[in-house]
């Protein structure tokens, strides 16, 4: 499973990308307003972004309401660097603008995806991605994991004529993190905090603390 940064944070993004696991970034309106970014700065802030990840796919995407209008969003985005990719939400607009976006061979990741119909037909409609959520099902007392299981089996089965790619988005913990690899999902999008805490454990930070402690006593001698 390859790993997305899930933010729109320069800096994370910089710091996530210097330890070598990242494969992608992937953001939203939402993340792009927790930088404190104006609206006009929204597309210098993308090409930022890509700048950070040369190569590396980085998802930007359109709050516009009507298939027409994500056309006019994503050519737009699309001309900011070779390596974005346009979010659109899985609607009969999004899916519209998804097949006509894949015509022109600029590459979508349709989000807000949390059922196996709607993973189907993103895929059928030409998204390259496909981001079922995971925390937010949770958040409704469902079982987000086995959705995301359950979209892998559907979408892994079948042969859509292109490349199709499933991203874990909604993940909120280093658990959500396991279970989306052992459900065999392509890619897990994590935010910075969570990709941090999957790096940590108790017992290797207590193993590292008795190591130190040990090669005082090795100096000392
Ligand atoms: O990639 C989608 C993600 O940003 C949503 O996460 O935690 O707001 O459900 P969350």
């Amino acid at each position: 499973m390859k790993f997305f940064l899930d933010t729109a944070d320069l800096d994370e993004i910089r710091e996530a990308v210097s330890w070598g696991v990242i494969a992608g970034v992937t953001t939203n309106q939402t993340l792009f307003a927790k930088t404190g970014g104006k609206l006009a700065d929204f597309e210098g802030h993308i090409g930022k972004i890509c700048e950070l990840c040369p190569g590396l796919p980085v998802s930007a995407e359109s709050c516009a309401e009507t298939a027409e209008g994500m056309i006019e969003d994503a050519r737009r985005l699309a001309a900011i660097a070779d390596n974005v990719v346009i979010k659109l939400p899985v609607s009969p607009e999004g899916l519209a603008a998804t097949h006509a976006l894949a015509q022109e061979g600029i590459a979508v990741n349709m989000t807000l995806v949390f059922t196996v119909p709607q993973a189907l037909l993103a895929a059928r409609a030409g998204a390259r991605y496909v981001s079922p959520f995971v925390g937010r099902f949770d958040d409704i007392a469902e079982d987000g994991v086995a959705q995301l299981a359950q979209v892998c089996d559907a979408i892994h089965g079948y042969d859509f004529g292109h490349e199709v790619e499933i991203i874990g988005a909604s993940i909120r913990t280093a658990h959500h993190v396991a279970e989306a690899a052992l459900a065999g999902c392509d890619i897990a999008t994590v935010p910075f905090n969570t990709l941090k805490k999957a790096v940590q454990h108790p017992l290797t930070e207590r193993g590292l603390a008795l190591f130190m402690e040990d090669w005082k006593k090795v100096e000392q001698a």
